[in-house]
Formats: structure tokens, sequence, C-alpha cells
């Protein structure tokens, strides 16, 4: 069964757990959107509840957090419970350390309880930290009592987000100077989001430096969905014949979406489609198509940054012909579970020979493969997610244990599961589809791509404008007026007149051809006449010229299931429109697709003119009081500098197509 149609996810489980410290942190009003409502940044919310933040639901994975700050965090009655979550504990530890006058106990369930803390506790210790430990030495439970710290120098050599992260909010905590150096770069939520918090986080190359007594702010976060938890849908859709599906609204933090490229180089078709920038970091959407997997080998460099990805990537490299592999990630057999031995010994108990080592491991891909038998998960939410592609690619259903996991970071995921195998078209045909974007990005072409594929009517507005200027024109020769051309447009109100009454209409024949009316008389090569060329300008100003044109389309659109490209054709003209794309494409690329163009006119101009006349020319039509380009704030944004055309058109149909329409 193919995984089609669209997907969005809970927020991200690193930037959840951030969103609600910095929320305690800060005096004041917080709310966050899109929160993960998983046990494990739940745990996190309780434990900023149980240190004196107020926290109300507001809606669904929405919340808002009300704290005393920083110095009015307050001691909590009860153990704080952590639950299974490794991230939630370490920050924890590094921020109590830090708050002088506050202690509290710190504790986790089994599988936490063996997870080393040591990692956090001890640079923590040396900076005047101090930690009881209430049962095994450097294991949970432990008691944190806060301390006021000194100016911490520290350099963190593991590549831990989290050793890092707890060392920053100790130094927050604290209020004291920090200067910290990372050798290896981990994740940087942390940073990204005390800069969104207003906190000046200072990086010079792998040294990161936050001045004393920095505050962190109240604000209104936005959690990107969660790209970890989308690898379980994007390797599913890769294995499984016939997929198509979009992942919307995921982080795409370089430290997160490594895997995607990965998955690409794998052999995937996988299209990563970036869009506005939220609460600090990037995020978009991301397209997969089913594709056929080679092995490769996972890099050292890569390791960090795909480091939660590994055991699905494994599982696709179990489907991929050849060798996958991967070393240097000893880290992993101290994650939720030892993902190395439970991913070998899983794997070699469903039939697939696994070679380990004690950083890694490597095995022999194969596309069409049957597994069976049992799958043991240790409490391990990746491990569950994992086996239950690796069911759906082998076509037999594994007896996978432990199922409930899902809850520490997705509880949603076999709901999601379900959904995207059960895509059903709408039934509801398509209206309006708008195509803006900056001269160069290749909308009119795509929209005509577009409007051929779903047999829509490619909406040229541009028509309008020549005939209100062909019998504007005609009128202003008749009338013998005194005025020059662009001024009897402003003033001539015999003229204006003429054009607000005139009956002018558009529509298509069955061909898809538009066709343009003037009081029931079609106009055909007037439209392309030089005269109507070089008089346009003043008529596409007018604003109520713009206004009729505008309720004309408007009308047209009633009648006519429409495709329409230009600057403003979502954001103003079909505000309804079920469907707005925003092209985008650098500028260096625009230059060349027109230098053929500018060439014909001018032989001489070379590439680097074109693109200065094309920046110039965004900043025109940025600028314009009418008519002027704007995405509408539901846009989708596409990147077609390294895209075809025939791509481009591929992916908005895709995202026509996964939605159900
Ligand atoms: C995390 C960092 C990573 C990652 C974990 C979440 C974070 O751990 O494995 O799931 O949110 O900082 P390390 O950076 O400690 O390896």
């Amino acid at each position: 069964m193919p995984f089609r149609g669209s997907l969005t996810f809970p927020g991200d489980k690193s930037l959840s757990h951030r969103a609600a410290t910095l929320a305690a942190l800060a005096e004041g009003t917080s709310t966050i959107e899109n929160f993960l409502d998983a046990s494990d940044t739940m745990n996190t919310l309780h434990a900023m509840e149980a240190l004196g933040a107020k926290v109300v639901k507001r809606g669904v994975r929405h919340f808002e957090v009300t704290s005393p700050g920083l110095r009015g965090l307050k001691s909590p009655k009860d153990t704080i419970d952590c639950g299974n979550s490794g991230t939630g504990s370490r920050l924890l530890l590094g921020l109590l350390a830090g708050i002088e006058g506050v202690s509290a106990v710190i504790d986790g369930d089994a599988s936490l309880r063996t997870r080393p803390m040591r990692r956090v506790t001890e640079p923590l210790e040396r900076l005047g930290a101090r930690f009881t430990w209430l049962g095994e030495k450097d294991c949970l439970p432990v008691r944190v009592t806060g301390t006021r710290l000194n100016a911490i120098q520290f350099r963190e050599v593991l590549g831990s987000a989290q050793v890092k992260s707890a060392v920053i909010l100790a130094a927050l905590a604290s209020g004291c100077a920090l200067h910290l150096e990372e050798p290896i770069a981990s994740r940087d939520h942390t940073e990204n989001m005390l800069r969104f918090a207003g906190v000046d986080v200072r990086r010079e190359g792998a040294k990161i430096l936050i001045a004393p007594g920095s505050v962190v702010q109240p604000r209104n976060y936005k959690i990107w969905g969660d790209i970890s938890s989308a690898a379980f849908f994007a390797v599913g859709a890769c294995l499984l014949k016939d997929s198509e599906l979009l992942l919307r609204g995921v982080l795409l933090n370089p430290f997160r979406d490594r895997y995607l490229y990965a998955l690409q180089e794998m052999g995937a078709s996988l299209t990563i489609l970036p869009q506005s920038d939220e609460s600090g970091e990037k995020g978009g959407d991301v397209l997969v198509r089913h594709s056929a997997l080679r092995g490769i080998h996972l890099t050292k460099e890569s390791i960090p940054s795909l480091i939660d990805e590994l055991p699905i990537l494994t599982v696709a490299g179990a489907f991929a012909s050849g060798t996958f592999s991967f070393r240097d990630a000893k880290e992993l057999r101290v994650k939720e579970s030892d993902r190395i031995g439970l991913m070998v010994e899983n794997l070699r108990r469903l039939g697939v020979p696994v070679e380990e080592f004690e950083d890694g491991l490597s095995l022999e891909g194969q596309a069409q493969r049957k597994l069976s038998g049992r799958v043991e998960t240790h409490m391990d939410h990746r491990m569950v997610m994992s086996f239950e592609i690796a069911s759906l690619a082998a076509e037999s259903p594994l007896q996978i244990e432990g199922k409930e996991w899902v809850e520490t970071s997705f509880p949603s995921f076999y709901e999601s599961l379900a959904q995207v195998q059960s895509l059903k078209k709408s039934g509801i045909s398509l209206r309006t589809v708008t195509i803006d974007g900056p001269a160069g990005s290749g909308k009119s072409t795509v929209a005509g791509l577009v409007a051929k594929a779903l047999r829509m009517n490619q909406l040229d507005s541009g028509a309008l404008y020549r005939a209100f200027t062909f019998v504007a024109s005609r009128e202003f020769l008749k009338s013998g007026s005194a005025l020059p051309w662009a001024k009897a447009v402003e003033q001539e109100a015999a003229l204006r007149d003429f054009l607000s009454s005139v009956a002018v209409e558009l529509r298509f024949d069955e061909e898809h051809r538009q066709r343009v009316f003037v009081e029931g008389t079609e106009l055909t090569h007037e439209l392309r006449s030089v005269e109507v060329t070089e008089r346009i300008k003043p008529i596409a100003d007018a604003l109520f010229i713009r206004e009729r044109v505008r309720q004309i389309l408007v009308e047209a659109s009633k009648k006519y299931a429409l495709v329409a490209d230009g600057r403003d054709m979502g954001s103003e003209v079909f505000t309804e429109a079920e469907f707005k794309f925003f092209l985008t494409a650098d500028v260096q690329t625009r230059a060349s697709r027109r230098l053929a163009e500018f060439q014909a006119k001018n032989p001489t101009i070379t590439l680097e003119e074109v693109a200065a006349q094309i920046a110039n020319r965004d900043k025109d039509d940025m600028s314009r009081p009418v008519g002027a380009l704007k995405p509408a704030p539901e846009a989708i944004f596409i990147d077609t500098s390294s895209q075809t055309q025939n791509e481009v058109a591929s992916t908005v149909l895709a995202y026509i197509s996964c939605q159900g329409t």
C-alpha cells in the first residue's frame, strides 16, 4: 500500500523542550504553538510548572506559559519526573544547577535511569554545581542544588547538543558569562531560540559567547513539525511502490535535515521546499516519491546531524541495493536504547545478515526482501517506528513489542500511518490556482504546464489590460484630446467614464483558449499591436482599471477553472484561490534564463547587465503603488533556481494531488 497525500507533524521535540524552558525563564507570558504533546516534552512542560510557571492549554498543542521569570522560580514540592527523556533531564540538570536557592530531585523511567548523566554533571560540577546521587552514581535520580556559578569556560568535546545546551542554560540561570567551544558542532536550536528570545548569542568560529546578565524575553513561539518524526514517513514513501507524499511544515535546520540528503544520495526522489523562517528556525515542505534506493556509507561528518535517524536509515539501507554502512556513531549505544546492538539483533532475527561494530554496522541491502519474526524495542520509540516501516516495506507484518512507546515523541504516529495509506480524492473540482513570482521565475510557463495537466484554463490577465488600452486609445484619438496619453488616462473624465462602463468580457473556449470581447466583439491581433504595447503602462497603473480587471477576473473564475499567473494573483485578485504558489529564483539564474531574450534586442548585453536590470525590476515591482509583487501569506514558495520548468510544474501538481484535490 503506497503512502499518499500530505502530512503535518506535531512540533519538533528538540524545539518543544527548549520553548518550554525559555518560556519559563522569561518573566511574563509566552505562547507556544504546535508544542509537541508527547510524553517527553509534556514532562518538560510539567517540570516548568513545578518550578513556578503557570501553564494554560489554549487549544490543540497550543500552550500559554506565564512565568515569574528566572529569579521567581522556586524549588518544586515533588520529584521532577522526566520519563524517557534524555534531553529533558539533561537540559533541566543544567538549568537547575545555576539557579541559586532552588533545589530539586530529577528522576526518570527505567530506561532513562540507565543513561549516562555524567556528561552534563561532570562539567557543571567543575564549575561549582552540586549534585547528590540518590541511586547509582552518575545516573538518575539525582538531587540538584542550584548555586551561583562563576564565569563559564567550557569545551564540549562529545559533539552533544544536550551537553552544550545544559551548560548554556546553567550560565543563563547564574547570570554569568559563557565562553563555550565546540570542536564538533552539534544542533544549534538552543542558540537560535535564545537569539529569537532576545539574548545576544555570539558565534566566533567554533566559539559561542554570551555576556553576563543576559535576559530571556517572553515570545510567541511557533514550532515547526518534527523533522525526525517525518523521517519514518520519508523512508516509507521511498520504499513503498507508487508513493507520493508531501511532508508539510517540518523543521529544516541543517543539523537536522541531513538524513534527507543522505536519502537523496541513496537515490531517493525527494524535493526540499524551504518556506519562510519561523521563531529563529528554517522550515518547509518535503515531497517524497517512491524510488529505488542504493546503499551508501554515511560519512563520519554527517553522523552528528543524522544521529536520531540512524535506525530508520538502516531500515532504508536494508531495502536498498548494495552495502549500507556507518561507523563513528558510538553515541548511538547510549540513546533511548543501545540502538546499534538492538538494531543488529532485530535485523538478524528477521533474517537480515548484519555486521556489527563497536561504533556502527554494515549490511547488504536487497530491494525486495521478506522479513519475519519478532522485534524487541526496549522502550525505544524510534525502534518501534523504524520497524513499523520495515514491516510495511517487507509486506510481512512483524510482531513489534512495545508499540505504546510511540507516546514518547509521536503519539499520533499510528493515526498518521493510517492517514497516508487512505488518501481519498475529495471529488470537488478545483476552481482556482494562482502562481505569482518575479520576472524570470518561470511562472507563466509553469502555469501553462499546470493548466494543461489539470485541463484548466490558463489565464492571461495582461490581455485584459491590453483590451482596455486598445479601446481607450481608440476613444482617445476619437476625442481629439489635447492632453498627452498618460495624463488623459489620469484626468480626462469622459475617457475614464467610458473605461468604467465599457463591457469587457473574458471567455474560454473548449480548447481552453482565452478570448476577450469588448461590447460583444472579439479582439484578437489588436491586442498584440505595437500601439497597445506602447500605451499600456498608464492603463495598467490606473487603480480604477485594476479594480475593473479584478472584477472581470473574479467573475470569470466563477464560470471557469483558472490557473492564474502574475504578481498579485494570490494576494489581491483571487484571495479565495484553493492553491497559491509563489515562485522564486535567484537573480543570477533568472538573468541567465532571460539572456537570450535580452540579447535579441541588444546583442552586446552581458549577463551581469541583465542581472542588474532584473534586480532593478524586482525593486520596482515590489514598490509599485498598485499591483505590486506580493506573496499571499499562505502562499507556498518554490525556489525554481535548480529545477527545470517541468520539475516545478510537477511539484505544483504534487501539492495539488497530495491534498486530495
Ligand atoms: C538532542 C540532541 C541529541 C539527540 C536528542 C535530542 C537535543 O543528543 O540525539 O534526541 O534536543 O539537544 P546529543 O546531542 O546529546 O547527542
